[in-house]
């Protein structure tokens, strides 16, 4: 199990090595960890946010443990420079296009979340994001109009295959969950949308066992926070499913709570939070490392089949929370480095 390492920025590190303790104290055989360089302190040390180094490794490693890339000093930078081009790199790179991000209501959180306790206490959806397209990855630039004005572009397309791809594994998620699935799109408006409407319908005769409906992507918002327990899979493209994932996630109680799995055709799956580098906590000790150490589940889980030791971590997680360790996004005072005290105190 060879797990390339990347910390990242901001409060990339600090979570980093608590979920490192926690993958340490399971006493997991065979384990060989990479660090590598990635994002700002990559630009910094070297002049670029994805080295060559550093992606040379994700390919030869069986997995890619991400903590978070970003860091404000960067903003200025041309785009191909900035950080935040490291994590869109890899994912385009290793051709991950599946990214799921889960998001559950736990019992004793039910107050946390920004939602009224029993509107909130329904929430166990996970989010399917398509993570290789979209506005994301079309053209895109500045350039002068007519009458000299700067304008600015990026060119949002799907094209079949893309959308097929990630209806399968979101139809295949949906049979090992609740059977439903809401395909979130803006077909009202884009033919991006239409298409991706019109290719979710086509593949679904093949999963005659999974209910599916579609939501236009400004309803899904507004359904999101009035009866979030409709939910059980919902597939969506790069840019609605990463606006829709933070809402899910304060839906839950905090953004410092939500892990993600990206996987694609090949092996390697890349596993990170799907918050950012937080610069405005950034050294203070006081990240909430629950997302990051949920993440490392999920590479147990997903790259190395190792059910059993992924449940151990999420259990010693919902634990914690339980007894009340929680940290300053949560309304607690426990320390990032306290809060992976715990979790390793359940595990071992
Ligand atoms: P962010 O997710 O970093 O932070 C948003 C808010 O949530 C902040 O107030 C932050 O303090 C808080 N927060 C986030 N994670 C937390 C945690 N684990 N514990 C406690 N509080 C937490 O989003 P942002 O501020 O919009 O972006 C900051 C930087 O991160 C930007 O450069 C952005 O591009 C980048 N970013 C990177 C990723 C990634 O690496 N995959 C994801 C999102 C944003
Ligand atoms: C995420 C982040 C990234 C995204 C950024 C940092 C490129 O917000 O992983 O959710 O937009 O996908
Ligand atoms: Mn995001």
């Amino acid at each position: 199990m060879h797990i390339a390492i990347l910390a990242g920025d901001g409060i990339g590190p600090e979570i980093m090595d608590q979920a490192l303790r926690v993958l340490d104290a399971l006493n997991l055989p065979d384990l060989k960890l990479s660090p590598a360089l990635v994002g700002g302190v990559a630009y910094h040390a070297v002049g670029h946010p994805l080295p060559d180094d550093t992606l040379s490794l994700c390919k030869e490693a069986d997995a890619i443990l991400f903590g978070a890339v970003g860091d404000p000093s960067c903003d200025a930078l041309e785009r191909h420079l900035r950080p935040e081009q490291a994590i869109l790199g890899l994912r385009s790179a290793l051709g991950l296009f599946a990214n799921l991000r889960p998001a559950k209501m736990l019992t004793a959180l039910s107050d946390m979340s920004a939602l009224k306790a029993e509107v909130a206490a329904e929430i166990d959806l996970l989010i399917v994001r398509e993570l290789n397209g979209d506005v994301y990855f079309g053209d895109k630039g500045m350039r002068t109009t007519d009458t000299g004005l700067r304008e600015g572009y990026d060119i949002m397309s799907y094209n079949e295959d893309e959308v097929r791809r990630i209806a399968h594994v979101a139809f295949k998620a949906a049979q090992v969950r609740g059977g439903k699935l809401c395909s979130v799109d803006k077909a009202n408006v884009l033919e991006t949308s239409q298409l991706w409407r019109d290719v979710v319908i086509e593949t679904s005769a093949q999963y005659p066992d999974v209910a599916l409906e579609h939501m236009y992507v400004d309803n899904a918002a507004m359904q999101l926070v009035k009866s979030p327990g409709q939910f059980d899979v919902v597939v969506t493209g790069n840019l609605f499913g990463d606006i829709l994932s933070d809402q899910a996630s304060m839906c839950v109680g905090s953004i410092g709570l939500l892990a993600s799995a990206s996987l694609g055709e090949g092996t390697c799956g890349l596993y990170e939070p799907i918050h950012g580098s937080a610069p405005d906590i950034a050294g203070q000790g006081i990240a909430n490392p629950c997302a990051m150490i949920l993440s490392a589940a999920m590479m147990l889980r997903h790259s190395f089949g190792l059910e059993e030791e992924a449940q151990k971590i999420e259990q010693a997680v919902a634990a914690i929370l339980d007894n009340g360790i929680l940290g300053a996004d949560l309304g607690g005072q426990h320390n990032c480095q306290q809060i992976g005290d715990a979790i390793i105190q359940e595990l071992v």
